[in-house]
């Protein structure tokens, strides 16, 4: 069974990782999305509530699950028995970064592959941290994040 590994910190889940998701749940017999643990990160919603958004964003897709994991990603891959990380590019800039992760990842492991997927464009500006910066500051997300994220944000940042 070809298995993909699509991880994040999902902080929260937006329709740019969706299209990712949606995109590889096409290509792979499954993908398991899974949220990451950063202990060198503080972020604004919790493991589990991150893991709850996401894996109801994917409830329609039946070849996608949702885990959480902390600690190596490619341990997390072998555990799970996936031969690919999924990786989203936006853009050039995204590139750079993401390529020195695909090679420290394949040094610890050369069983485990990196695809980059280009989102769609009608994404290619959306981040996690843009989407609770509009929000923090008043604005509307509604299109770019799923349904019930938007309220999930604006009772965590604005007290609503
Ligand atoms: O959504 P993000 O925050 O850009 O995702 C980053 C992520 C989870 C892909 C990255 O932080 C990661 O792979 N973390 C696991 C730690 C690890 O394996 N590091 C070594 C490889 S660079």
């Amino acid at each position: 069974m070809a298995r993909a590994l699509y991880p994040g910190s999902f902080d929260p889940v937006t329709n740019g990782h969706l299209d990712i998701i949606g995109r590889g749940a096409r290509i792979f017999d499954e993908v398991v999305a899974s949220v990451v643990r950063n202990p060198q990160k503080e972020p604004l919603f919790s493991i589990e509530e991150r893991a709850e958004m996401l894996a109801s964003a994917c409830a329609d897709l039946p070849n996608v699950r949702v885990e959480s994991f902390s600690g190596l990603l490619v341990e997390h891959a072998r555990r799970m028995g996936a031969q690919v990380i999924i990786k989203g590019l936006r853009a050039v800039s995204d590139f750079e970064n993401e390529f020195l992760q695909a090679h420290t990842n394949r040094f610890l492991d050369s069983g485990i592959d990196t695809l980059f997927i280009p989102t769609d464009v009608a994404y290619a500006f959306l981040s996690s941290s843009a989407i609770r910066e509009v929000v923090q500051l008043g604005g509307s997300v509604t299109g770019l994040v799923p349904p019930g994220v938007e309220e999930r944000l604006r009772a965590r940042l604005l007290g609503e």
